[in-house]
């Protein structure tokens, strides 16, 4: 029995954790849920952000279901998302990005997996003013942060038997800290000569992700790059609603939709939870519970195609609970 630490999350949160919650159970994979919540809600409830219980059951469980936090723009506490990536150092982000069938994805040729190094950059959290007119961040790019996502990239590109690995960068701007990221990309690069290694100046990668997505593989990135890249790309293949997520760490894996709380649909039976199945799915093949996770992807992509029961977002109007229960219906 493995113990998982479920994090409702606020706004859609609640809606798509449980969903995902549902089909994983429904695979019949014995796991033990430590349900303990984070966020704009608990604080209201509690007066902490991150309450302690939620830390201990991480930091004992290490395998966490996670529904979105929503953070307040401009003002107020520190994202929960940054605190917890950083305090648990889980410094891959990976996610996936795949034409399903029934969406409204532009393409139906997209198979992308974009890594976002996820403990510094420009997240590092460093800002400060100057003065009331001057304010100022700090971009932290690190080697031993650049290597290790650019490993991991290289080693999932290997395992996976993809063909390609693209560095994306603004190196010719910022030619000491993207530089530096390069420099390890490069070096990196050089250990696997069967993988094909490419970089792209980020503004560019933008323009032929959405002109020519199916000439990329996999691709690696600093943080903020990779957040925005993933949004992006998210459209391609139909909506933050299919896209799933991974935060790895040496011992620890928190997985998570790529999409946020959603307040504008919260709380309706709006949301499509399908990107939170799908890293439920993503948790399984962390655990070893690889058979569940295909049946789950296999389930989910089944449910697409039929097209009976679609959210709004895909451009149908099923429930969340109707699309979720379909899902776990499939054998
Ligand atoms: P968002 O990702 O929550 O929503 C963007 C748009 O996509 C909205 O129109 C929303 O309705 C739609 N959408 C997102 N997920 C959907 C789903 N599952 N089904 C159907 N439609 C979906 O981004 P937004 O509005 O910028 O952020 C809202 C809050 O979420 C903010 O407080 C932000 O900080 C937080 N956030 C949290 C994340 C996390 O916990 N990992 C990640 C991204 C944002
Ligand atoms: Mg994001």
């Amino acid at each position: 029995m493995t113990r998982v630490t479920l994090i409702p999350g606020d706004g859609i949160g609640p809606e798509v954790a449980f969903a995902a919650k549902e089909v994983v159970d429904a695979t019949g994979v014995k796991i033990e849920w430590d349900i303990v919540n984070a966020g704009a809600d608990t604080y209201k409830k509690t007066g902490s952000f991150i309450p302690k219980t939620l830390l201990e059951s991480i930091s004992k469980n290490r395998v966490v279901l996670k529904g979105p936090i929503t953070t307040p723009i401009g003002k107020g506490f520190k994202s929960i998302n940054v605190t917890l990536r950083q305090k648990f150092d889980t410094y891959a982000n990976i996610r996936p990005l795949k034409s399903m069938p029934g969406t409204k994805g532009r393409f139906d040729n997209v198979d992308l997996v974009v890594f976002r190094e996820n403990t510094e950059g420009l997240y590092a959290g460093i800002e400060h003013k100057i003065n009331e007119d001057v304010t100022e961040a700090i971009k932290v790019i690190t080697k031993k942060g650049s290597i290790r996502i650019v490993e991991e990239a290289f080693k999932y590109a290997k395992e996976q038997n993809r063909k390609k690995v693209t560095a994306v960068h603004k190196a010719n701007i910022m030619k000491i800290t993207d530089g530096l990221f390069l420099d390890c990309a490069k070096s990196v690069a050089k250990k696997y000569p069967d993988i094909e290694y490419e970089e792209k100046i980020v503004d560019n990668m933008c323009m032929q992700l959405v002109m020519y997505p199916e000439k990329y593989d996999i691709l690696v990135m600093p943080n903020l790059y990779g957040d925005i890249l993933s949004d992006l790309a998210s459209g391609l293949v139909g909506g933050l609603g299919l896209v799933p997520g991974a935060n790895i760490g040496s011992d620890i894996g928190i997985f998570e939709a790529v999409h946020g709380s959603a307040p504008d649909i919260a709380g309706k039976s709006l949301a499509n939870p399908i990107a939170c199945i799908m890293s439920s799915a993503m948790m399984l093949d962390y655990i070893d519970e690889k058979q569940a996770a295909n049946r789950i992807r296999k389930a989910v992509w089944t449910v697409l195609e039929e097209g009976k029961w679609k959210t709004k977002d895909l451009g149908g109007n099923a429930t969340t609970e109707e699309i979720t229960n379909a899902i776990c219906k499939k054998p």
